[in-house]
């Protein structure tokens, strides 16, 4: 009776584990047809125009497992990943993608897709890695993405989606990145986004973004990359925001943001590697705290409205690559040379890139130290800053300079010759200065040029034979000055 009985239950154990192995491989194997088949619909619907199209390997007799771009699972049973980065491919993306429900990667950056997102993304719910930047995709972001509670990363960068973000995106509650930068959103910035504590960069620049940047961001303890630039942003910048210690890259320019900007700033966000609030109506004097921070790269405030003199300290940041206080007004202290401090300091600086302090009524002569400042230094603007004296031959020694802007000041003497060792140059602006002498032919080695304005000076004599070498010149401007004779031979 009870061998009987084990017996019968050995064989219903037996049956019912026969039919779900069964089950199992049935559903499995008619999974990856359909993967299958929803790679085949989204094939069909794009070609490309670059050198290789990695589709037209997908043979139809082997495994998708087999496919180029596509990575299954270990026991290659569903596929996982869908990578085709950078195949100039065109066209929309099928519906069908939304069936392939173990993808847990989709990278299709860098092609030109086009045509909406469509909603049935919205059942990859197991999607963790979403990048589909640099395309032309259309059309709003459909709210089922999120529905997508595995992403960590949303990157949509450089598309051409429009409509608002969607409100619950906060039920993405393990996003890491979430970048929209470079579209066509409209409407204000969600305050849910405050709801996703995972969240480590949000870059929402260069949409048509409205409103103000709301306070609950503050909220986000993990950000380190805030970036709201290139919008139509309004207000004051929420106190909060300045505390959000664990910031690396706080990005706020273009917009029409107001009010002090603190001068405690570098306290409060001690992290801060890249502080960008130019073109905006910020108030108050450049935040002294700023230069405490041994470790920043970008500095940037120009086209505000900030006044006082620059702080102390612009001699103690080795890892500067970018100082920008252009269109501001700033000026030097009375007895300190404001141009001999900023230009001193910033030799201390041998990554500087970067450098811009025009417009500000700074006044004072160049210093002799300008040829110390950094040998990448590719960028310079001092116009229409007061400046006096002459141009030290020593700004020779600048030899990675691509733009000299000296121009709209009161600057005498002749050009150094020495200047025509500055190889890289590609803009050279001296207009509007009382510059004197003859134009050194030594300018004629600068064979980057493609502008040159010497206009509004007293320069004197002919226009050097060795003008005629430059092969690269677009626009050259020497009127309003006493030059004589003809235009050289061969200037074409
Ligand atoms: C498909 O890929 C597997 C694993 O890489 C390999 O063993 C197999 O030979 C491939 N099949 C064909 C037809 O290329
Ligand atoms: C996607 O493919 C490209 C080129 O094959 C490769 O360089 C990149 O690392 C891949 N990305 C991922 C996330 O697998
Ligand atoms: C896959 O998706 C498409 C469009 O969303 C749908 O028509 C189709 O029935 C789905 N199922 C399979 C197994 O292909
Ligand atoms: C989008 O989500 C809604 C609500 O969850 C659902 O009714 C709809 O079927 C989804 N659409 C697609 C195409 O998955
Ligand atoms: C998405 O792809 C772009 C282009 O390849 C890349 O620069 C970016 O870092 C990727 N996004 C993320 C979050 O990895
Ligand atoms: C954030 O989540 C809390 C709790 O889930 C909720 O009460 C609140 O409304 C959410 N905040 C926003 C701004 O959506
Ligand atoms: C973006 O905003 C500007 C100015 O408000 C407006 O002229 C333009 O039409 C907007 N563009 C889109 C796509 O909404
Ligand atoms: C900023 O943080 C400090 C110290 O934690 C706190 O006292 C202050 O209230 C905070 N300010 C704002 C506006 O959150
Ligand atoms: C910068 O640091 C120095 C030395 O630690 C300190 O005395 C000074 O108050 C700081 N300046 C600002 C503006 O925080
Ligand atoms: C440059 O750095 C050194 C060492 O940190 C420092 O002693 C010096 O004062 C700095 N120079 C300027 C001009 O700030
Ligand atoms: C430039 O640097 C060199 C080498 O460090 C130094 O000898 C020279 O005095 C500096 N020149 C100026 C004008 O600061
Ligand atoms: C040089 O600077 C002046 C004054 O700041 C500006 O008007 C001009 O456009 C600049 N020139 C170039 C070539 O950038």
């Amino acid at each position: 009776m009870s061998s009987s009985f084990s017996l019968q239950f050995a064989l219903v154990l037996f049956i019912l584990y026969f039919k779900c192995l069964f089950i199992s491989i049935e559903s499995q194997a008619s999974s990856l047809v359909t993967d299958k088949e929803a790679l085949l619909s989204f094939k069909s619907q794009i070609t490309t125009s670059g050198p290789l199209n990695p589709l037209s390997q997908w043979d139809q007799n082997l495994s998708p497992c087999n496919w180029t771009g596509i990575v299954c699972d270990s026991r290659r049973t569903r596929v996982v990943a869908l990578n085709l980065s950078g195949f100039h491919l065109e066209g929309s993306i099928s519906s069908h993608i939304g069936n392939m429900s173990f993808l847990s990667s989709l990278q299709l950056q860098e092609n030109q897709l086009s045509g909406p997102l469509p909603d049935q993304m919205g059942n990859l719910f197991r999607l963790r890695d979403l990048n589909l930047s640099q395309n032309s995709l259309n059309g709003v972001l459909p709210s089922n993405i999120s529905k997508l509670t595995e992403l960590r990363v949303l990157d949509l960068t450089t598309n051409r989606i429009t409509g608002a973000i969607p409100t619950d995106l906060d039920r993405l509650v393990n996003l890491q990145v979430l970048n929209l930068g470079r579209n066509l959103f409209i409407g204000t910035i969600p305050a849910s986004i405050a709801n996703i504590s995972s969240l480590d960069t949000l870059s929402l620049g260069t949409n048509n973004l409205t409103g103000t940047i709301p306070t609950e961001l503050s909220r986000l303890g993990k950000l380190t990359v805030l970036d709201l630039t290139i919008n139509h942003l309004t207000g004051t910048v929420p106190s909060s925001i300045y505390n959000m210690s664990s910031l690396v890259v706080l990005a706020l320019a273009s917009n029409n943001l107001w009010g002090r900007l603190p001068y405690d700033v570098g306290v409060t966000l001690p992290n801060l590697l890249v502080f960008n609030f130019c073109f905006n109506q910020f108030t108050g004097g450049i935040p002294g705290s700023l230069h405490n921070l041994t470790n920043i790269k970008v500095i940037r405030m120009a086209q505000n409205r900030l006044v006082g003199t620059v702080p102390p300290g612009l001699g103690n940041l080795p890892f500067l690559e970018m100082y920008n206080i252009g269109y501001n007004t700033i000026v030097s202290t009375g007895d300190d040379d404001g141009l001999q401090y900023i230009i001193t300091s910033l030799t201390n600086s041998s990554r500087l890139k970067f450098l811009a302090f025009d417009g500000n009524p700074l006044g004072g002569e160049i210093p002799e130290s300008i040829g110390n400042l950094s040998k990448v230094l590719g960028i310079l603007y001092m116009g229409q800053s007061r400046i006096s004296g002459n141009i030290p031959p020593s700004i020779s020694q600048l030899s990675g300079l691509t733009l000299l802007n000296l121009s709209y000041n009161s600057i005498s003497g002749e050009i150094p010759p020495e200047m025509g060792k500055l190889v890289e140059l590609q803009v050279l602006d001296l207009a509007r200065n009382q510059i004197s002498g003859r134009i050194p032919s030594n300018l004629g080695d600068l064979q980057q040029l493609n502008r040159v304005d010497l206009s509004g000076n007293q320069l004197v004599g002919q226009i050097p034979s060795s003008f005629q070498n430059f092969q690269r010149l677009l626009s050259m401007d020497l009127s309003h000055n006493r030059l004589n004779g003809s235009i050289p031979k061969g200037f074409s």
